[in-house]
């Protein structure tokens, strides 16, 4: 088969002849559909998390996949069928013709979906529902299994019907990958949400189901719709002070970039009673299952902001460093 890899950090990308993956037991082999950008493939590439995150080389990169089921060793799926992931292992392995998929992280892609909205989903998607559900106990209508157990909720409810536990909640890089999913979650949490974006995002954050925008541009504090009880912060910009000034007693507050200092705040937690937590995302099928739910129902949407061919991933990564676009990127296959 065909794949994208790279041989050293920070070292080319450029399409090799590489024999097919094999699969093993609880495995899928899946012919590659389409893969989405993330962050974490190019800090990874970069060699940047070398020390937390060692990656072996040469390796092909993509945690995002839909794929269709070439070999199934796993009675739960069937060859022809096909999936959504985010691959569990780091770099992944999705820009390649073909790849392996644990089956405890594959979900069945249901009829409706297009492969790229779905491509879009399951890092960010997973990264937004567990920040806001499991690190800062949102209560969502069929909200799923806590990872934490004590502070999430599942009892049915009605998109957008503002209930008792209502909350307010700041989602800060909220055009983004990460970022314009936490924004549909909270509102079909029916909770009030404050999204921070720039000007040029504003319409669509706010179509989303945003009910303040504050540009960053324009404002460089967050102080329109505090205080709030769910501060999830996608941006990595502001430090923790700017944060805790505009959080409500007893609030938390997700970070899934956790730089040294941000670390050293997880630690000590405050003595304020706010509390800022490091999101890691933990990828499995109960609640990519949850989101696809969502998107099947109209509930919620990907933004699929550019796309590019797979092997034209370096242009894909540079354009999401330079945070040339909205929502997400896909690689088609
Ligand atoms: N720990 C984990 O498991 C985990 C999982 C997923 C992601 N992450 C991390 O989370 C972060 C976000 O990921 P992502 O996929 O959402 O990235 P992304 O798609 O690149 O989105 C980041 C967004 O931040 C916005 N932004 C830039 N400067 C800003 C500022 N000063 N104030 C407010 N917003 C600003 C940009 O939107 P505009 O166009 O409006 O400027 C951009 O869309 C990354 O650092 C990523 O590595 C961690």
């Amino acid at each position: 088969m065909r794949a994208l890899l790279f041989h050293s950090y920070g070292g080319p990308l450029g399409v090799e002849e590489v024999p097919d993956p094999v699969c093993a037991p609880g495995q899928l082999r899946v012919r590659t559909l389409a893969s989405s950008v993330n962050p974490i493939d190019w800090k990874l590439h970069s060699g940047a998390l070398r020390l937390v995150r060692p990656i072996a080389r040469p390796t092909i990169p993509g945690l995002d996949v839909v794929g269709e089921v070439l070999e199934s060793q796993d009675p739960g799926f069937a060859i022809g069928q096909r999936i959504v992931a985010r691959i569990r292992e780091l770099p992944g392995g999705a820009m390649a013709e073909q790849c392996l998929v644990g089956a405890d992280v594959a979900v069945a892609l249901p009829e409706g979906i297009s492969v790229e909205d779905a491509a879009a989903l399951p890092l960010a998607g997973m990264t937004a529902l567990q920040g806001l559900r499991d690190d800062c106990g949102l209560l969502l209508p069929g909200g799923g299994k806590s990872r934490r157990g004590s502070r999430s909720a599942s009892e049915p409810g009605q998109e957008g019907e503002h209930r008792d536990d209502a909350r307010r909640i700041l989602v800060v890089g909220a055009s983004g990958g990460v970022g314009h999913y936490a924004v549909q979650l909270g509102r079909i949490a029916g909770a009030h949400v404050t999204a921070v974006c720039s000007g040029r995002r504003a319409e669509l954050v706010r179509s989303l189901g945003a009910d303040e925008i504050i540009d960053y541009r324009e404002q460089d504090d967050f102080r329109s719709g505090a205080p709030y009880d769910i501060v999830i912060d996608c941006a990595a910009r502001a430090p923790w002070s700017r944060f805790r000034e505009v959080m409500a007693p007893r609030s938390h507050m997700s970070q899934p970039t956790p730089t040294p200092v941000w670390l050293l705040h997880f630690a000590l937690g405050t003595f304020s009673g706010k509390k800022p937590h490091f999101t890691r995302l933990v990828p499995n099928a109960e609640d990519l299952g949850l989101l696809i739910g969502h998107v099947a129902a109209g509930r919620m949407r990907s933004v699929v902001g550019a796309r590019f061919p797979w092997t034209e991933l370096a242009a894909a990564w540079a354009l999401n460093q330079a945070g040339g676009t909205e929502g997400k990127i896909v690689l088609t296959f």
